[in-house]
C-alpha cells in the first residue's frame, strides 16, 4: 500500500501510544506459563503480538481477546506441547528469540519454529549457543537461521556472557534459567531493556542483579495474577519526533513507559536541544524494580543541533536510531551514530535501509559498518521511500513526509501494523489539532 504524507501544518493534541510491544510479548508468555488464568489489560493488538498469542494457543493455552484485554488459561511451566504443529512467529523476532528459552526446558518435547521472509534472515545462533550450553538441542538452517527445531530437555543452570548486548538473548536465557536445575547467570556487556527482569521480579521469581550479571533460579510454578501494559515509548517516538520537527507543534503523550533502559531517545533529544517535558526514570544500576514507570510527556517544536550517539547508549535506543537519523537531517552540524552494528539484524538491515531511504528523500547521510554519519541542517526534500516490510521504516517515511518540503510517498505503509495499529489515525488527529 502506497501512502502519501504531505508537508504538515502544526501538530497538536494528546494521544495514548499503542501498548508496549516488548512487554506484551512477555505478558502473553508468562500468562501461558501460569497455572491459574491470567488477565492482561492494555495488551497490544498488533501483528507481532497477535503472533505471540497464536503461538501460545499452538502450545495448548486458551486465549480470549477483546480489544486490548486478553484472558489466557495457561498450560503451566512444564506443560507446553505443540503436538507437531509448527510455531509461526510471523515477523516477530522477540517471539522467536524468547520462546525457545521456555520450551528448551520441556523434557522430551520438540518444537519447530518458522516465520515470514524477514524472519528467515534473522539469526538464531545467538540463542542456540546458551541453550546448548544448558543441555538443549537446537537444529537451525545453516546452523544459524529459521526454520529451526528446539528439542527440550532437563536443563542445567549455567553462566553465560552475552557477546553483544541483546535483551532478547538475555531474556531467552532467563526464561531457560527458570526451567533449569540450580542457578543461571547471564552477564550483559552493557545494560539492555530489562522488562523480563522486572516482570519476573514482580511475579516473585528468585532473581537478583549484581552489576551487569543477572541470576535466576529454578521455578516450579508461576503465579501471575493480572498484568497491565503501559504505552510504548518506541511507538510514541514517532509522534514525538514529528512534534519536534514540524514547526509550531505541541504534542502530549500520555501513559507511556519511561523505563530508563528504553528512554535513551529522550536523552538524545535533550542533547540535540529539543524540548520534551515530563517525569522520567533515572538510571537504576543494580536494582530490579518490580514494575514499569509511566509518565506523560509534552513535546514542542524547536531548533536542533547534531550529536554523537555511541557505546552504552545504543541498547537504550536501538529501535529509535532510524528516527535519530531523521532528526539529524534537521540539526545544525554533524550527527554520528556508531557501535550499532546490531541494526543490521533487525526487521531489515536498518543501516542500509535508513541510509538509502533518507538519501532518496534528499538527506546527506553516509553508512558506516556500525552506524551512519549525517550532515544536517538541510532538512528533507521529499520523494518516495520503501518500507522493505519494516514497520519502523514505514513510520520513519511518514514522519519524514510531515516535516518535508515536498511530501513523501511511503511504499508498503501497511508494515506499520506490526507495532502501531492506528498510526494513520493518530497522525490525522494531530493534524486536526
Ligand atoms: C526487544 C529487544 C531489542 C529490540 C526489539 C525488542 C525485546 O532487540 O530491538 O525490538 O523485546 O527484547 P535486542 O535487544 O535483541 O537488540
Amino acid at each position: 500500500m502506497d501512502v502519501r504524507f504531505e508537508p504538515s501544518g502544526p501538530l497538536a493534541g494528546r494521544l495514548r501510544p499503542p501498548s508496549d510491544k516488548s512487554m506484551s510479548h512477555r505478558a502473553a508468555m508468562v500468562g501461558a506459563m501460569a497455572t491459574a488464568p491470567v488477565t492482561v489489560t492494555g495488551y497490544l493488538p498488533a501483528a507481532d503480538t497477535l503472533s505471540t498469542l497464536a503461538a501460545m494457543e499452538t502450545l495448548g493455552a486458551t486465549v480470549r481477546r477483546d480489544g486490548d484485554r486478553v484472558q489466557i488459561a495457561g498450560v503451566g511451566l512444564r506443560g507446553a506441547d505443540a503436538r507437531g504443529t509448527t510455531i509461526d512467529v510471523g515477523n516477530a523476532g522477540t517471539l522467536m528469540r524468547l520462546l525457545p528459552g521456555w520450551l528448551a526446558g520441556q523434557e522430551g518435547r520438540e518444537y519447530r519454529f518458522d516465520g515470514d521472509a524477514s524472519i528467515r534472515r534473522r539469526p538464531v545462533d545467538r540463542i542456540a549457543a546458551p541453550l546448548r550450553a544448558m543441555g538443549a538441542r537446537i537444529e537451525a538452517t545453516d546452523d544459524r537461521l529459521p526454520p529451526f527445531v528446539v528439542r527440550g530437555t532437563r536443563l542445567t543452570g549455567t553462566t553465560y556472557e552475552l557477546p553483544v548486548a541483546s535483551a532478547q538473548v538475555k531474556s531467552c536465557v532467563l526464561l531457560a534459567g527458570m526451567m533449569a536445575d540450580g542457578e543461571t547467570t547471564v552477564v550483559e556487556p552493557v545494560a539492555s531493556r530489562d522488562h523480563t527482569e522486572r516482570m519476573l521480579a514482580r511475579l516473585g521469581v528468585p532473581l537478583r542483579r549484581e552489576g551487569n550479571a543477572i541470576t535466576v533460579s529454578r521455578v516450579d510454578e508461576l503465579a501471575v495474577g493480572d498484568l497491565h501494559v503501559p504505552g510504548d515509548l518506541s511507538s510514541a517516538a514517532f509522534p514525538i519526533v514529528a512534534g519536534v520537527l514540524v514547526p509550531g507543534s505541541r504534542v502530549l503523550i500520555e501513559d507511556v513507559s519511561v523505563n530508563w533502559t528504553r528512554a535513551g531517545i529522550l536523552d538524545v533529544l535533550d542533547r540535540m536541544g529539543a524540548t520534551v517535558v515530563g517525569e522520567r526514570e533515572t538510571r537504576r544500576d543494580g536494582l530490579v524494580p518490580a514494575g514499569e514507570p509511566v509518565s506523560e510527556l509534552e513535546v514542542t517544536h524547536g531548533p536542533l543541533r547534531g550529536t554523537t550517539v555511541e557505546g552504552e547508549e545504543i541498547p537504550l535506543l536501538i529501535d529509535e536510531l532510524p528516527l535519530i537519523a531523521l532528526l539529524a537531517c534537521f540539526a545544525e552540524g554533524e550527527t554520528v551514530v556508531r557501535d550499532a552494528e546490531e541494526l543490521r539484524h533487525k526487521e531489515s538491515d536498518r543501516i542500509a535501509t535508513v541510509v538509502e531511504g533518507l538519501r532518496g528523500l534528499g538527506a546527506e547521510i553516509e553508512a558506516t559498518p556500525d552506524g551512519f554519519v549525517v550532515q544536517g541542517g538541510t532538512g528533507i526534500r521529499g520523494g518516495t521511500i520503501h518500507a522493505h516490510g519494516d514497520h519502523r521504516l514505514a513510520m520513519l517515511g511518514a514522519v519524514a513526509g510531515l516535516a518535508s518540503r515536498e511530501g513523501v510517498t511511503v511504499v508498503g505503509m501497511e508494515a506499520a501494523e506490526v507495532s502501531y495499529p492506528g498510526f494513520g489515525e493518530h497522525v490525522a488527529a494531530l493534524q486536526r489539532g
